[in-house]
């Protein structure tokens, strides 16, 4: 009662201020959202002009926007009432067709979903219950721009309903029905404004959600209808609103105009009052890509301050143009048809290597070598249709391995290794600490360094790799990864963790100073295990001998001894033991010497075998060789490249 009561006097105040904005008890309007006082948490905010910003261009955030009064879902039978809203939104994004991550029309017993999280959480559910569908008693309809397998999404552009859950219960691609029955496409993230119905009939116990451009009239044809009864999923009271969140992609959130009713259709909005969507900026250009900056967007640009600046630098010097476009805009910007044109549409002579991911010819632009081997893993990146594309700084000299084994490659000089090696350290450790998100790459291998001109070292192929939050407990995944930088429970039970990733960096340090794969095959065809000669050398006291022979003696004796001590220590088969990715590369830096924890046991691979099987697991490979092994069904190995 008293709730009913503050309410009536919130919604009697909007009135006041704004007519347009308020109805009785269970039903509203808001064409804009300047006098909405809508609960906004996360980075939502409601523009002087109206327009309620979901998120703006952060990546890994979410946001909130709740009707701040609760409302009764239930009947006093406790059946489910029959409810109706239509909102108009927009999803703007640098990219042509990508953002991430999406939104939802959200029914919640609460306004407070803190414990959420970003990215394909959509600032819902988090890790721990994101596809349980016991309790909770959420109801959201999704729009959603990514696919994420875990959750069995249909596409990278899809309206569903969720209980309880992000998997959704059904889901349509993103479209709606003309009058004449066809149905016709829509892209959630082209920029433009759309509306939105979720109309839920209480007798009928039927939820219909309709989707349709703005200057289309609501559909007859629903995108997607579904038997529910709601009584059993929503508590009471609920609040209704919106939820966003973005994942690495910086990806705008808006809301233009919301209108809602309990028992009966929700009011219309009238187009004309609606806040306008931002136009984005300037197409950001990168240095990465050779594009001709077109006269017409010269031309644009000079109407603003900014290109005052632009253009005074540009008689100056051109490339340092580039370099101001890339420090105002950031680093992850591309347009996919930039990136097409900038490679000449994949084609295969410019391929660096084939995996999960193609190299990228640069065409132009400038490269200072950094004084520090950089931590960032790649220039910049993308997404189209399920596809991740990595858009790396020219990596003119391929990857290492082929350094390591093309005998008609130079040879790589222990300097050289070192600081390859550094790279690689610094790129996982910010994978695993300095995102919000920690990162497990999950295919740390010679094959997946990328060298540039300079030979600094880059991560690469990312098309593994998992995100999940610090102090999460991994879930339990497919066993990925390549034979050889397989951590033993990482076989054992399928949990990619940042630890499975340190011995793969350790089968990788052993790899770039011996110059041998981590299995090789001897004379006979029985597999060579690099770590376990590795091991004995060093037991032996004698690790100098395993270094290439290729470097001909000509290294840092003390440099060499500390990676390979390291590489041991990552190697270990108890996770516990191995060190994490900072103390990794304090010891790279430092210089300091590692503790020496070779264990007791014969062998390495000894070890490992006891672990794997002292765990009674099924998903011993049965061939160490690096020949491609099933370990259960959804099991994948790649061969060691
Ligand atoms: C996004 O919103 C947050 C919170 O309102 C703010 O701190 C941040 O500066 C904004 N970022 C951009 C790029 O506008
Ligand atoms: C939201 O809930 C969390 C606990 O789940 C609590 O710590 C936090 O203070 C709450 N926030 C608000 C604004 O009530
Ligand atoms: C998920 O949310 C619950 C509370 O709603 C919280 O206890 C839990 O720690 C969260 N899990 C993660 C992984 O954030
Ligand atoms: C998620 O888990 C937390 C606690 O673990 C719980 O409070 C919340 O209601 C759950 N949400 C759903 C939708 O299950």
């Amino acid at each position: 009662m008293l709730a009913r009561f503050s309410s009536l006097v919130v919604l009697v105040l909007l009135l006041v201020i704004h007519a347009a904005s308020v109805a009785a008890d269970g039903q509203f309007v808001h064409q804009g959202f300047a006098a909405a006082g809508l609960a906004l948490d996360g980075l939502a905010v409601v523009t002087p002009d109206g327009l309620l910003a979901l998120t703006n261009a952060t990546d890994q955030a979410k946001a909130h926007a709740f009707h701040p009064a609760p409302l009764h879902f239930l009947s006093e039978s406790a059946a489910a009432r029959s409810f109706s809203t239509c909102f108009v939104f927009a999803i703007v994004s640098p990219y042509d067709e990508l953002s991430s991550h999406g939104l939802a029309f959200v029914v919640s017993p609460t306004t407070n979903l803190s414990t959420a999280n970003a990215g394909q959480y959509l600032g819902i559910l988090n890790a721990t219950n994101g596809t349980s569908t016991a309790g909770g008693r959420i109801l959201s309809v999704e729009l959603d721009t990514i696919t994420d397998a875990e959750f069995h999404d249909i596409n990278s552009n899809h309206v569903g309903v969720d209980v309880n859950s992000m998997i959704s219960a059904q889901a349509r691609p993103a479209g709606y029905y003309g009058d004449d029955g066809a149905f016709r496409e829509l892209s959630l993230n082209s920029r433009k404004s759309m509306q939105l119905w979720v109309d839920y009939d209480g007798e009928a116990r039927q939820l219909d959600v309709t989707l349709a451009p703005v200057q289309v009239s609501k559909p007859k044809r629903p995108l997607l209808s579904m038997a529910i009864d709601l009584s059993t999923v929503v508590a009471d009271p609920v609040y209704v609103g919106f939820s966003a969140a973005t994942g690495v992609l910086l990806t705008h959130h808006y809301m233009l105009g919301w209108s809602f009713s309990l028992d009966g259709p929700a009011p219309p909005l009238d187009f004309s009052k609606l806040p306008v969507v931002p136009r984005l900026g300037p197409k950001p250009r990168s240095k990465v890509l050779y594009v001709a900056l077109p006269l017409a967007t010269a031309l644009l640009v000079a109407a603003s301050l900014a290109a005052v600046l632009v253009i005074a630098r540009r008689r100056r010097r051109y490339a340092e143009v580039r370099e101001d476009w890339e420090e105002e805009f950031g680093p992850h910007r591309f347009a996919y048809k930039d990136l097409f044109r900038a490679i000449d549409g994949f084609e295969d002579r410019n391929l660096l290597g084939v995996g999960g991911g193609k190299g990228v010819r640069r065409r132009g632009g400038e490269h200072r070598p950094p004084s520090t081997p950089e931590p960032r893993p790649a220039a910049g990146l993308l997404r189209r249709r399920g596809e991740l594309l990595l858009v790396y700084d020219y990596m003119a000299n391929g990857s290492l391995d082929r350094f390591l084994y093309d005998r008609s490659r130079p040879v790589l000089s222990w300097h050289q290794r070192h600081w390859i090696i550094r790279g690689v350290a610094s790129g996982l450790l910010y994978l695993h600490e300095d995102w919000e998100q920690v990162v497990v790459h999950r295919d740390v291998k010679a094959s997946n360094v990328l060298l540039d001109r300079e030979m600094n070292g880059r991560l690469g192929d990312f098309g593994l790799a998992r995100l999940y939050d610090h102090g999460a407990d991994p879930q339990t995944t497919r066993v990925v990864g390549t034979m050889g930088y397989l951590a033993p429970e990482l076989v054992r039970d399928g949990k990619a963790t940042p630890a499975t990733d340190v011995f793969a960096f350790g089968a990788f340090l052993l790899e770039v100073v011996c110059g041998r794969r981590p299995i090789e095959r001897d004379g006979h065809g029985d597999p060579v295990v690099l770590a376990d000669r590795v091991i004995e050398r060093h037991r032996g006291g004698s690790v100098l001998d395993v270094v290439d022979p290729r470097l001909a003696g000509s290294y840092d004796a003390a440099e060499v001894t500390l990676v390979v001590n390291l590489g041991v220590m990552c190697l270990h088969p108890w996770p516990d033991v191995r060190p994490s990715m900072r103390k990794v590369v304090h010891c790279l830096d430092s210089g300091q010497p590692v503790p020496d924890v070779s264990p007791s046991y014969s062998s390495y691979s000894m070890a490992t075998l006891m672990q794997i099987q002292g765990f009674g697991s099924h998903a011993m490979p049965h061939d160490q060789s690096a020949t491609s092994v099933g370990a259960s069904s959804s099991t994948v190995f790649s061969e060691g490249r």
